[in-house]
């Protein structure tokens, strides 16, 4: 059996003596070439995408949930709450029914995408859409919190962000060392300010390395870039649809000494992107396009040169997660007759 992923990196984690071991066997995701992306991007550097929509809710949530839920359980705290945009809400779901405990999460009113909503139903929580944003729903559920014995699962609960680190340790090991470049989407902010702690803490230990850090905002919803809230903020990539991230000064921060930044990428990019990648076999909810569309503006435009270097793109979720955001871009399947000549004839046609 596989080990549990806090207790594969018990020494390079920091948690309570208390928390208890509630793991789905999440992490310990693939870190796959991609020569053929890599080449239209420019070529002449090494691509590979840490593919985190295997984990078992199909999101890398499931790191910090391990984490955040583990803890909580072993408090003896009976229930768990969040908000979310549709990955923190399956994944809280999940642990929590694993732990048996209850879940709330607090989603913002539509736009959050059929098959994350559908996995916290499966997984038993109560949901409960707020007329207002995810941002409205986070300040409520940090209120909520306060008052009531349930505990925060939200990645200001800092157990969350050291669950999400191993991320990091992971790409060092496979890669022998850390990437020159990390691309990765950027919403609520927990999982680059994750990373970074996690790349400091390895190299500080073994001298692996650093990357820069290129953190990818929708253009839509980029108050990092704009240095200013968001207060309607509107993208396809619905995961990333936040206007005041919560762990936005860290976030910046991160990008910056890491010698990397925080840039927007368009809809239309994010969506050629989803593309791109799943013409190489990855097929990504349209959020974890966000971090490789960013790069790829930011070569184009000439601000980065990859040359010789090596790229980590954090793929953070799933396609099925949003399988409707494809469907909306294909005409319904043309009707077949059921006889060999029919479909030996659809075989000869473009
Ligand atoms: N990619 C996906 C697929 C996400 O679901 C999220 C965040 C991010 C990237 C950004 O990560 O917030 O740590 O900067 N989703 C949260 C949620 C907000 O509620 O599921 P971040």
């Amino acid at each position: 059996m596989k080990t549990p992923l806090l207790e594969r990196y018990r020494a390079l984690i920091d948690l309570p003596a208390h928390t208890r071991t509630i793991s789905l066997h999440e992490g310990d995701t693939p870190l796959i070439p991609m020569p053929r992306l890599a080449q239209q991007l420019g070529g002449g550097f090494e691509l590979y995408v840490k593919y985190e929509g295997l984990n078992p809710t199909g999101s890398f949530k499931d790191r910090g949930m391990t984490a955040a839920v583990g803890e909580a359980a072993g408090r003896g705290v009976q229930a768990v709450i969040c908000a979310s945009t549709g990955n923190t809400a399956a994944s809280a779901a999940a642990y929590a029914a694993r732990a048996g405990m209850r879940a709330f999460v607090l989603i913002p009113q539509g736009k959050v995408a059929a098959g994350k909503l559908a996995g916290a139903v499966a997984y038993g929580a109560r949901v409960l859409q707020i007329e207002g944003s995810f941002d409205d729903a986070l300040s409520l559920v940090v209120e909520a919190s306060q008052r009531t014995p349930v505990a925060l699962v939200n990645s200001l609960n800092p157990h969350r962000l050291q669950g999400q680190k191993t991320a990091a340790f992971e790409i060092i090991e496979e890669l022998g060392r850390a990437p020159d470049w990390l691309c990765l989407p950027v919403g609520n902010a927990g999982n680059i300010t994750s990373y970074w702690m996690g790349f400091q803490q390895y190299h500080a230990l073994h001298g692996s390395g650093l990357p820069a850090l290129l953190g990818v905002q929708a253009a839509g919803a980029a108050p990092l870039v704009l240095a200013r809230a968001v207060e309607q903020p509107e993208t396809v990539a619905t995961a990333i649809r936040i206007g005041k991230p919560a762990r936005g000064e860290q976030a910046l921060a991160a990008a910056q000494e890491s010698g990397g930044s925080i840039v927007a990428a368009s809809d239309e990019a994010i969506l050629a992107m989803q593309r791109q990648l799943a013409a190489e076999g990855i097929w990504v909810e349209p959020a974890s396009a966000a971090g490789l569309a960013g790069l790829a503006a930011e070569v184009a435009a000439r601000r980065l040169d990859l040359g010789g270097k090596t790229v980590v793109a954090v793929c953070t979720g799933h396609g099925l997660k949003d399988a409707e955001i494809v469907a909306s871009q294909f005409t319904a399947p043309r009707p077949v007759a059921a006889k060999l000549a029919d479909l030996v004839r659809e075989l000869e046609t473009e």
